[in-house]
């Protein structure tokens, strides 16, 4: 694949693969993205992952025509970009390699002895250092933490391409068809890979400032060649936590499907009063990263939780936790509780969120006993007329 007259695309699909980071549920598999330049000096961008060394090995050798790469630029050290660098080295002795001072320390703890002492093949580089190819030049930037700490980006100013690490990145590999569009797997990606960093995302942006970016190339997912500003402003709108559709999230574990019903019965009040968008997730049975992407999706959601050993059900409990961990911030949040005897979640999910930053609770909170109740229903029209 040619991405323009002097760069390629050397990457690979990857389609055995159960989880993703070993947590990701990955239905259409996964891309582990490679770019060569060619130049006076020819610079290979990332590795890929284990098991893919010969294909991308050979990918290089029929994109540089033969020729023998000069550099292999490491943007990041984890594992799926960096498995093939000894394999890189054996085949390529003379080529040096071009990262941070801390993805040379990881590279060392990946590969231990085996790799040999490469000390006179490093190339260190820091935030503004640039290497130049010929006519093309790369421009290194430090975006610690966007996912990694060692990560670096780089800005290709000849073509104006940024070589953006994990940042704009999607799960789903290349060699099939994305029919719901970038946005919706990119995001479940970001919130669930990213999510936790914004202060570092957006850091990085400042200094993308001024920078006119052509096309950019992330290490999963396809490469963005047009419309680069509707990219750039998802990923300013999820680093700072804002609102990007105007929504409500309604969130809910059930064990006999009394919460469920109390749950559905909310979603058709909220529809008739004419909410814009409502959407439901069963924590236990949907994709939890799907619910945490929906979460920071929308501006409101509504927690309904089982009360289980006196406190909130386990799948609830996690899911708080995964948006805790993310910096969960800046939405309402409501609570409706179901409990036999003694219910007991409201409370407890309320106290699980009282780090979170810039929340409003509404003021309405549904508590349940088995089966919903004349009362319980008018607790449910309040809490929609708080909502909508
Ligand atoms: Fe695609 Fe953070 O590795």
């Amino acid at each position: 694949m040619k991405i323009s007259d002097s760069i390629r695309y050397v990457g690979v699909n990857e389609h055995q693969l159960d989880l993703f980071e070993g947590i990701f549920d990955v239905p259409n598999g996964m891309a582990y993205n490679s770019y060569v330049i060619v130049d006076e000096k020819i610079a290979v961008m990332d590795s890929v992952g284990e098991g893919f060394g010969e294909e991308w090995l050979s990918k290089i050798q029929e994109a540089t025509g033969g020729r023998k790469p000069d550099y292999l630029v490491v943007h990041h050290m984890e594992m799926d970009h960096s498995a093939n660098i000894q394999k890189f080295l054996e085949v390529y002795p003379d080529a040096k390699i071009v990262a941070s001072k801390m993805a040379f320390v990881m590279l060392k703890s990946l590969f231990g002895n085996a790799i040999g002492d490469i000390t006179a093949k490093q190339i260190v580089v820091a935030d503004c250092a640039t290497l130049e190819l010929g006519t093309h030049q790369l421009q290194f930037i430090a975006a610690s933490n966007v996912h990694w700490p060692e990560v670096m980006f780089s800005y290709e100013t000849a073509e104006k391409v940024l070589f953006s690490a994990d940042a704009f990145g999607k799960f789903g590999a290349l060699d099939v068809e994305d029919s719901e569009g970038w946005a919706c797997e990119a995001r479940r990606y970001y919130f669930g890979i990213v999510g936790k960093f914004g202060a570092n995302v957006q850091n990085v942006f400042k200094k993308l400032e001024g920078k006119s970016i052509e096309k950019i190339c992330s290490l999963h997912g396809p490469v963005l060649d047009a419309d680069i500003e509707k990219y750039l402003n998802y990923y300013r709108t999820w680093s700072s936590y804002s609102v990007e559709s105007e929504g409500i999230v309604i969130a809910y574990t059930s064990v006999y499907g009394n919460t469920k019903k109390a749950v559905e019965k909310l979603a058709e009040i909220l529809n008739a009063k004419g909410a814009k968008k409502v959407v439901v997730v069963d924590l236990a049975r949907d994709d939890i990263y799907e619910c945490v992407e929906e979460a920071f999706r929308y501006g409101k959601l509504v927690l309904a939780s089982t009360t289980y050993n006196a406190g909130v059900f386990p799948t609830m409990r996690e899911f708080i936790e995964l948006l805790n961990e993310r910096n969960y911030q800046n939405r309402t949040i409501a609570f409706i509780e179901n409990g036999a005897w003694a219910p007991a979640a409201n409370k407890a999910m309320e106290k699980l969120l009282e780090g979170a930053k810039s929340i409003t609770f509404a003021s309405t909170k549904v508590s349940i006993k088995i089966a919903m109740t004349d009362a319980n229903v008018a607790q449910l029209e309040a809490l929609a007329a708080e909502l909508v």
